[in-house]
C-alpha cells in the first residue's frame, strides 16, 4: 500500500496557495490526512483555506523550492512534525508562452529552476524517508505538455519532458523499495494557471511571430473556461495514491488523453519507419 491504513497519512504538497495544490490540501484535510503545504505565501494559502478545512492538521511552509538547503529543512520539520512522510507531490509550476527564440537565459533557467531543479531538491530530501521506511508514494505533476510538444510552449514542455524522464527513471530505481512513482499528466484545468497572475509571456516578442501572439491571446480568453475540473482532478490524485497502485502515467481530461492518442500514434509511425533504416549504423556482426 502506498499510504498507511493504520493512521492518517502525511503528505507532503508543492504549490499549494491556489489551483490543484490548494485543492489538493483541501480535500486531504477533509479526507482527514495531514499535510505539509509548501508555498511562496502561506497567509496567501490560509486565506485560499479560509473555514473550508480544519487546519490542525496542516503544516504551512513558505519555502522557496529552489534553494536546496530550505527545501531540506522543510521536508525534515515535516517529517519531524507529524512523525511520518508517506506521500510528496511535486505540483508547483507556471507555463510559459513564447517563441523558442524569443525565450531569454534568464526564463530557461527561471522554468527549469522551479520545474526541475526544485523537483529535484525535494526528492534528495524526501527519498532518504521513504528509502529507510521501505515504503511511500512520489507524485510529480507533469501535462501532457509532457508528453508532445506545441509551438509556442517549448520552455514548459522543455520542463515537463524533462520531469517525466527523471520520475520514469526514479520509478524504475525506487520500486524495489516499495516507493511509488505516479507522473500526472493534465490537459487544460480550470485553475489560475492561463492567468495574467502566473502565465509568463517573453520580455522580448518579435514582430515575426504573430501566431504565437494570436495563441497567447487565445489561451489568455480561455481562462475561466477550461474543460478540466481541479476538483474531480485532485479528487483523482489523491484516489490514485490510495490505490496504491496503477500505471506509472495518469492522464487527467478527454483533451489530455487526445493529445497524448496523437502522440502516441505519430511516434508509433515514426519508430516504425525507422525499422528498416536504424541497424544501419550497428557494427556488422563478425
Ligand atoms: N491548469 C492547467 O491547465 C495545467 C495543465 C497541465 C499541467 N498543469 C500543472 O499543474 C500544476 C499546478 O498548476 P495549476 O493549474 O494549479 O496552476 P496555478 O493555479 O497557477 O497554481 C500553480 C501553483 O504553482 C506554484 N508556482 C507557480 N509559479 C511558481 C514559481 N515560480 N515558483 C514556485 N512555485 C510556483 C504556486 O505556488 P505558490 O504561489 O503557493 O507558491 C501555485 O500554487 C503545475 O505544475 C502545472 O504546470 C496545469
Amino acid at each position: 500500500m502506498s499510504t498507511p491504513t493504520d493512521r492518517p497519512a502525511t503528505w507532503f504538497v508543492t504549490g499549494a496557495s491556489r489551483g490543484l495544490g490548494l485543492e489538493l490540501v483541501a480535500q486531504l484535510l477533509e479526507r482527514g490526512e495531514r499535510v505539509a503545504a509548501t508555498t511562496r505565501s502561506t497567509e496567501r494559502l490560509l486565506s485560499a483555506l479560509g473555514d473550508r478545512a480544519d487546519t490542525a492538521r496542516l503544516l504551512p511552509l513558505a519555502v522557496d523550492l529552489t534553494d536546496e538547503a530550505a527545501v531540506r529543512r522543510a521536508v525534515e520539520q515535516a517529517a519531524a512534525h507529524f512523525g511520518a512522510l508517506d506521500v510528496v507531490v511535486n505540483n508547483a509550476g507556471y507555463g510559459f508562452l513564447a517563441a523558442v527564440e524569443e525565450t531569454g537565459d534568464r526564463e530557461v533557467r527561471a522554468m527549469l529552476d522551479v520545474q526541475v531543479v526544485g523537483v529535484w531538491n525535494v526528492l534528495r530530501a524526501a527519498l532518504p524517508i521513504l528509502r529507510r521506511q521501505r515504503g511511500g508514494h512520489i507524485v510529480n505533476v507533469s501535462s501532457v505538455l509532457g508528453l508532445t510538444a506545441v509551438p509556442g510552449w517549448a520552455l514548459y514542455c522543455a520542463g515537463k519532458f524533462a520531469l517525466e524522464g527523471l520520475s520514469e527513471a526514479l520509478a524504475a530505481e525506487v520500486a524495489d523499495f516499495g516507493i511509488g512513482v505516479t507522473i500526472v499528466e493534465p490537459g487544460y484545468f480550470r485553475t489560475a494557471f492561463l492567468s495574467q497572475d502566473s502565465i509568463a509571456l517573453p520580455a522580448e516578442p518579435l514582430a515575426d511571430y504573430p501566431a504565437i501572439r494570436r495563441m497567447t491571446a487565445d489561451h489568455l480568453k480561455l481562462q475561466g473556461g477550461q474543460l478540466g475540473d481541479p476538483v474531480r482532478g485532485a479528487a483523482a490524485i489523491i484516489d490514485r495514491v490510495a490505490a496504491g497502485e496503477g500505471p506509472l502515467r495518469q492522464l487527467l481530461g478527454s483533451d489530455a488523453h487526445a493529445y497524448a492518442t496523437a502522440k502516441v500514434e505519430a511516434l508509433r509511425a515514426e519508430v516504425e519507419a525507422a525499422a528498416q533504416t536504424a541497424p544501419a549504423t550497428d557494427f556488422p556482426a563478425s
